[in-house]
């Protein structure tokens, strides 16, 4: 679903699905990828509490949207809305959360099933995204707005005189309005400052951290968000670097050191998205919402989460599989627990049909996980 604002006319740029799946289109042509794009016109710094117009109305086309809304509500579709909107929707009641706001798709999709006594909790990190959801919140009573990571779920809605949930919803990553804002420092095919903070209020840039981390540990970054290969080359010839001010310069810096080019992928691809990974701490807050999942949500209550690659992926299926089989992967080093309670029913995962592939991109490589919450009492002592 795209929002009703438009996008930015002066916006010549390759959609942002291709930046998010980050493809090029050749090795032969790789030399231009990163640069084939003209930098856009918000290029300037991010500053705090200085978003422009433009950045509001950059737009993200929810994936998923009415699986992962009926999925949210437990049921098994939506009714179909009719052209005059006279239809009311499912009108449930209950307390639900949306962990990742973005620009809201899912949220507003949600609200339109939700009675008038519903809440509906949004997160987000990103101050622009939390602007938006302001907005809505100004004009929609059921909306209450969270400026923090979906790891804080748990403090966030106690804060809030809240203890259990009927929904929880979240689609992981990044939006594409960040991809498209150059100035987040997200695409190497835009130029802008080393950032790659979704939080830019808080905590250090990529450029920062560069400056002070060593070769080998940005080498077994790149290795374990990026499951990059060439990881140590890559990092060596990256703090051979004088200053990290341009993302157009550390992604020319990567393509040179990389030795193997994919066919339509940009060799900065894996490097990047384990920086973004790493200095927003993606693994460890998903690991942390998940497990908070399991007591904040009631009885019969529901878990949709969205996810964009492997290392997410496995995570939640692993999770899953833990708390709804009692299975655990083979490899965990924990010992098993001696009774192994089963949180959740049976996990079912869904991928985008091929309407919503053609349409938009990004989706190709979206999974959306979901599962019921059973009856059985969270006992804090079990892993
Ligand atoms: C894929 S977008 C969500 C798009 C949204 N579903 C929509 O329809 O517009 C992911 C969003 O989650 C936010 N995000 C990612 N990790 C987060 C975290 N740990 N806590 C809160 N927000 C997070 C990002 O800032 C981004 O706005």
């Amino acid at each position: 679903m795209s929002l009703s604002k438009s996008k930015p006319k002066s916006k010549a740029s390759p959609s942002a699905a291709a930046a998010l799946t980050e493809s090029a289109p050749s090795p032969s042509s790789v030399q231009d990828a990163s640069t084939q794009d003209a930098p856009l016109d918000v290029t300037q710094a991010h500053h705090e509490g200085d978003i422009t117009p433009d950045e509001l109305s950059f737009v993200h086309d929810a994936v998923l949207l009415q699986e992962t809304v009926a999925a949210v509500l437990g049921v098994k579709s939506l009714p179909k809305q009719t052209d005059d909107n006279t239809h009311a929707g499912l009108q449930m009641s209950g307390v639900y959360v949306d962990a990742t706001f973005g620009r809201g798709g899912h949220s507003r999709l949600l609200l339109s099933q939700l009675a008038d006594d519903a809440q509906l909790i949004v997160f987000d990190k990103d101050p622009t995204a939390i602007s938006v959801a302001q907005e809505l919140a100004s004009t929609d009573s059921r909306v209450k707005v969270v400026h923090d990571s979906f790891a804080t779920l748990t403090d966030s809605l106690a804060a809030m005189g809240i203890v259990q949930v009927d929904g929880l919803m979240a689609d992981l990553g990044i939006s594409s309005p960040q991809i498209d804002d150059g100035s987040r420092g997200f695409s190497f095919m835009r130029d802008g400052a080393v950032d790659m903070r979704m939080d830019t209020s808080r905590g250090q840039s990529v450029a920062e951290w560069l400056m002070k981390v060593d070769d080998e540990t940005l080498a077994n970054v790149l290795y374990d968000f990026g499951e990059e290969r060439h990881s140590r080359r890559i990092a060596r010839a990256i703090k051979q670097m004088e200053s990290y001010e341009s993302t157009l310069e550390l992604a020319e810096v990567i393509k040179v050191a990389h030795p193997n080019w994919q066919r339509g992928k940009h060799p900065a691809t894996q490097s990047f998205q384990a920086m973004r990974i790493f200095i927003n701490n993606e693994l460890g807050d998903v690991d942390a919402f998940l497990e908070q999942s399991i007591p904040i949500l009631k009885s019969g209550g529901q878990l949709a989460v969205i996810s964009f690659h492997s290392l997410e992926d496995r995570r939640i299926k692993q999770f899953l599989q833990r708390h709804s089989k009692g299975q655990y992967p083979e490899d965990e080093k924990l010992p098993m627990p001696p009774n192994r309670p089963r949180y959740f029913s049976k996990p079912k995962r869904v991928g985008p049909n091929k309407a919503e592939t053609s349409q938009n991109p990004r989706s190709r490589s979206a999974w959306l996980r979901m599962a019921t919450r059973t009856d059985t009492d969270y006992e804090q002592a079990t892993v």
